[in-house]
Parts: C-alpha cells; structure tokens; sequence
C-alpha cells in the first residue's frame, strides 16, 4: 500500500479549481493498492493535514493541523512547531494551479525533501509558468507562437497607438505568470488599454501584450517522462467572446469541450508533433497540455503550456485520455507511476564529485 499525499488548494486565484480537482484524484483513487493522505494549503499558504474544506464540508475553513516538509526527511510530513512527525507519504500529487504551485517553487520544496512527485520539476515548471519566457524558448526551437512584446510594471507604459502599430487591434494584455485566464483581457479599443494594462499587472510585475490570434482553440494532451505520449486533440468550443474565467468555471454554458476536436487527420498528426516538441523543449515530465489555436488558412500556433492542467473528472486533460482508453483512476496510477520512475532514475546520478 502506497501513501499518496494529495497537495491542494494553496495561495494562487486558481485555489478553489485545485480543490475541485484533488476532490475528484481522492475519490478515484484505487484503495486496494493506494491511500490517500490529503494535505490542503489554505490562502496564507499554510499547509493542513487531512483538510480540505470539501472533506469537511465547510467553506474557506482549514482547520487541520499544521504541517511541512523539509530538507532529507524521507517524506516525512512534520508539525513546524514541535518537529513531532505526523505520516510519512510515499510520493505527492501536487494538484496546485498557478504560482507557488505550478511554477517549480513547491516542485523545489519536494526535491529537497527527496520524495517522488507527479509531473514537471524545477526547471520546466518555471519557464512554463512564465508566459514570456515560454514562447522565446519555443520562437527559438521553431516552434510556431503568436508576436508579444513584454512590460514590466516600472517601465513607462507604450501609448496606445505604439501598441496598436505593433499588434493592430484587438490585442490582448496578460500576465506573465498566471492562469484560469485571472487578468486576461482583450483590447478593442483606447478606453480599455490602460484598465487592461493595471488589471493584469495586479497580478504580476511583468505582463505581456500579444496580437489577437483568431482561430478555433485546440488543445492536446501529453503523458509520459523519456518517450511521453500525445493523446487525440480536443476543441473548445466558446460561447464568450474569449475563453475568459466567466466562460471556464462561471457560466456552466460558457464552453463546451469537443472530444475529440473534428480536425482532419494530417492536422491531428501535426498538432500532436507540435504539442511532443513543445512539451520536450520546455523540459516537461509526467503530464502537460498543450493550447492552441488553429488559424482558418490551418496554421497551427502554440498559444501555452500548462503542467498541471486542470484534473476534474469534467476537465480536458483527463478526459482527451478518456477518449484515448486511458481511465481517470488508470490515468492517476500512470502519473504515480512515472513520478517513481523518474525519482529512481535520478537517484542513480551522482550529487556530488567522486573520483
Ligand atoms: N493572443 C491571443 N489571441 C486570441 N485569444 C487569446 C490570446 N491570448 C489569450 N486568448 C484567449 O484568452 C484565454 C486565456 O489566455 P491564456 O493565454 O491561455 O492564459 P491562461 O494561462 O490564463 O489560460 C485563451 O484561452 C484564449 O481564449
Ligand atoms: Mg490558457
């Protein structure tokens, strides 16, 4: 029997889709081979043994006692204010969203702690999350991305018709480091661009101003660590003017995911192509989704990465393997499973100099 320490909630705007996906890995989960030890991080960031507010039943409320991982402890979760150990975890799923989660500071955290986990590591968690550093690396690998340019909050902000010249109208303005489209706007017009510009910079002191791709949004579904996997494309299917956080998680009619995505066969293969390399470049492991958008002349272009994708039993992620004949309960036991291939293979390699 394996302990299974499911990671969720935590401090980014993306808190409650965590919550919803790591309900829905716990209740999946196979008990007759795992046990999973729940460890919900509350919005100040604090870690809560066997605590949730779904578990519980109780909204916004952790009441759990308090844990941590630290340096060297085999996986031993520990209360930080006595050092008394609480459980020890076989390998985490950390089902975390956005920053302090998906961006390499939580995947450190479990390095030095030295335990298996499902997904990206260091590296290729934070040049995915940053949204400008992503597409030079993929520009630069040849990979297909739309034109941006980058802001940072301290420099002046280009005027309207500097921004307009370069991007033409509509445009869109978001942050770096984000998701769930929190601070994503479209531009139409010069009454917008400065509202757009502080919302986006309300979440991160770099955002990034890009032309308006207009095509259909595609997305494919990656598994795998050395020789990883692309599963069929999905489409979305959006009835807001964007995909924006109203469409994904407020308005139950807001999209409707097609799976899989009616593309015609050489396209499927291209988009599946694009998604490997786009995955390997940016130096994924375990599980990732790749976004794009199909242009009506059938350019394809990458619009981002996610390397902990949404995981509800409704999401895309899941279901594109769903339709692949991969089960949501088969597809959790492949993550755990790749995440202790890769902890094991990196324990062959040597940490320090021996002659
Ligand atoms: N350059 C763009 N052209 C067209 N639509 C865009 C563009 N950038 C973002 N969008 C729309 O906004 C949504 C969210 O933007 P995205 O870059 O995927 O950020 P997030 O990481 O928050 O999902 C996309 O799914 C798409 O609908
Ligand atoms: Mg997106």
């Amino acid at each position: 029997m394996k302990k299974i320490g499911i990671i969720c909630g935590g401090k980014s705007a993306e808190h409650e889709v965590s919550l919803q996906s790591a309900r829905n890995i716990f209740e999946a989960l196979n008990r007759e081979i795992y046990e999973p030890i729940l460890i919900g991080i509350d919005k100040n960031g604090q870690w809560h043994l066997n605590d949730a507010p779904w578990l519980l039943e109780q909204s916004e409320q952790y009441t759990g006692d308090l844990v941590t991982l630290i340096p060297q402890h085999a996986g031993t979760l520990i209360q930080p204010k006595t050092f008394k150990d609480e459980q020890t975890v076989d390998v985490i799923f950390p089902i975390l969203h956005g920053p302090f989660g998906e961006d390499g500071t939580v995947q450190g955290l479990l390095k030095l702690a030295d335990i298996p986990f499902v997904g990206t590591s260091v590296l290729g968690s934070a040049i995915s999350m940053d949204k400008d550093v992503m597409k030079r690396l993929l520009h630069e690998a040849d990979i297909p991305i739309g034109k941006f340019f980058v802001l940072y909050a301290h420099q002046r902000i280009p005027s309207f018709s500097d921004t307009v010249e370069k991007l033409a109208l509509p445009f869109f303005v978001k942050p770096a480091n984000m998701g769930s489209s929190v601070g994503v706007s479209k531009v139409h017009e010069e009454r917008e661009y400065l509202s757009a510009v502080s919302k986006a910079l309300c979440y991160d002191s770099k955002v990034l101003l890009e032309e308006c791709i207009v095509g259909r949004e595609i997305e494919c579904a990656i598994l795998g660590n050395e020789a990883p996997q692309a599963s069929l494309p999905g489409e979305i299917l959006c009835s807001h003017e964007f995909y924006s956080y109203e469409a994904k998680y407020r308005d139950e009619h807001g999209a409707v995911l097609a799976i899989p995505a009616d593309l015609d066969a050489s396209t499927v293969t291209a988009v599946q192509e694009l998604a490997l390399k786009t995955f390997q470049t940016l130096c994924c492991e375990g599980l990732a989704r790749v976004d794009f958008f199909i242009k009506p002349d059938g350019a394809i272009i990458v619009n981002e990465i996610n390397t902990m994708p949404g995981f509800t039993t409704m999401s895309m992620y899941p279901k594109l393997w769903e339709a692949s004949g991969i089960s949501y309960s088969d597809l959790i036991h492949r993550l755990i499973n790749l995440a202790i291939e890769r902890y094991t293979r990196e324990k062959t390699l040597k940490t320090s100099y021996e002659s």
